[in-house]
């Protein structure tokens, strides 16, 4: 299975270096493969602010800021945040009240912090470290596909002429 994701995933991203193509293919490939979650996708990080990216599932918050939430604080550590149940987690932000378990993985552009993937799971204790070893691989795989420029870029839009 993990092996076979990341294949998949590898193939996916091969010849695509945009951010939000990728994460959004990244994003419906875990979802689609990966038994009992309820939401998976991508926070970018603005400033000190995580902003929704591509996902699947129910419609989520949009902004987090950096230390709070699960993903705000796997993003203000900079490491991998699994917690078992999200009601005993302090500071857990419910997005979709199905969601029971939670996994967020940091990841990084040229050596800085860029975001945040984050899965649900309707199922209490849905993680161990196989899943955490196969989620980082996947980030890692995303992040290194990418054009870091969106990353760099303060603004992703162009001000368009009046
Ligand atoms: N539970 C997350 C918020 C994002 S939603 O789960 C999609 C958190 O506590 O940061």
């Amino acid at each position: 299975m993990t092996d076979d994701l990341l294949a998949e995933l590898r193939a996916l991203l091969a010849g695509e270096t945009d951010a939000i193509a990728n994460a959004a293919n990244t994003a419906a490939l875990v979802f689609a493969r990966l038994p009992r979650l309820n939401w998976v996708g991508f926070y970018f990080l603005q400033g000190d602010t995580l902003v929704l990216g591509p996902f699947q599932g129910f419609p989520a918050c949009t902004r987090i800021p950096l230390g709070r939430g699960v993903c705000g604080t796997a993003a203000a550590r900079n490491e991998t945040i699994v917690v078992p149940d999200v009601h005993a987690f302090e500071g857990h932000i419910a997005c979709d009240s199905a969601s029971l378990s939670e996994i967020v993985v940091p990841f990084a552009m040229g050596g800085r912090l860029a975001g945040v993937l984050d899965i649900d799971s309707p199922v209490l204790d849905r993680f161990d470290e196989s899943d955490k070893i196969l989620v980082e691989a996947v980030v890692r795989a995303y992040a290194e596909a990418c054009d870091k420029m969106f990353f760099f870029e303060k603004k992703n839009q162009k001000t368009l002429a009046s």
